[in-house]
């Protein structure tokens, strides 16, 4: 089942085209990664899709119903939340306060605000830091927070902007089986963008690739990697390499 149908977004900055007649469908549970260059225009098109910015054309429908144009909270509570490329907790709050500000967008309740963000931070592995000031975090725990954060809100469809950048291997490698197993388990629906390729090739189903604000293809990460005019667009560079 189709659960987020894009179709034809576009969103201009000044004259600047960032985002052109851009269109996708994702299905339930399906992980769909997103590449391109830099300032291809992947964290606009976040944006204009989570009501961060109101997309000047276009159409985003989520679960069936049309969410074009509306705020990020009320976005959320249709199901889809994201997670921003420049972190910003609350920095002096402690990982579990973070956490809880964030279940509040679903309950009231005090106990089941602080149960609900207990449990999201355990299944984030941030158990060791819940009593941490969030200014305090290595940026593998803020990348995990920010993960736990939108994961608190409960969401459907889950939009990771570079959740693994800035780590090393071996803190991104938990991390992504950590994102195979929320698909798994819970049947969540990822869009992720990420400019590390072999991260991109093991997670996706899909791989939509962006190229100065347009859709340049949309196909399995295998297809994707073949094709030539991908290559071009990174200059020459593998797409298939351990990084771009
Ligand atoms: N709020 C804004 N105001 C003006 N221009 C913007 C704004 N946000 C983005 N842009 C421009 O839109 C284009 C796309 O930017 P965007 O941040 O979406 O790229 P990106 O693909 O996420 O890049 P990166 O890989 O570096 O994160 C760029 O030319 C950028 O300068
Ligand atoms: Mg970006």
């Amino acid at each position: 089942m189709t659960v987020l149908r894009v179709q034809g977004v576009s969103k201009a900055f000044q004259g600047i085209h960032a985002l052109g007649d851009v269109g996708f469908e994702v299905e339930e549970r399906q992980i769909l990664g997103i590449i391109g260059p830099n300032g291809a225009g992947k964290t606009t098109l976040f944006n204009a899709i989570s009501g961060t910015l109101r997309p000047d054309s276009g159409q985003v429908v989520l679960d069936g119903h049309d969410v074009t144009g509306d705020p990020p909270h009320r976005i959320a509570r249709a199901g889809m939340v994201r997670t921003f490329q420049l972190m910003r907790p609350f920095r002096s709050m402690t990982v579990l306060e973070n956490v809880c500000v964030a279940t509040m967008s679903h309950t009231a309740a005090h106990r089941e605000v602080v149960s609900g963000a207990a449990e999201v931070i355990e299944r984030t592995g941030l158990g060791r830091w819940r009593d941490t000031p969030a200014g305090e975090l290595p940026t593998a725990g803020l990348k995990r927070l920010e993960l736990a954060r939108a994961l608190a809100m409960r969401p459907k469809v889950l939009l990771l902007d570079e959740v693994l950048a800035g780590l090393v291997p071996a803190e991104r490698e938990p991390l992504l089986d950590l994102l195979a197993a929320l698909r798994e388990e819970e049947g969540l629906t990822m869009l992720f963008v990420e400019h590390i390729m072999a991260a991109v090739m093991r997670l996706s189903d899909r791989v939509l690739v962006l190229d100065q604000g347009r859709v340049l293809t949309i196909g399995t990460p295998g297809e994707v990697a073949r094709d030539p005019r991908v290559i071009e667009a990174y200059l020459g560079e593998e797409p298939t390499g351990a990084e771009a």
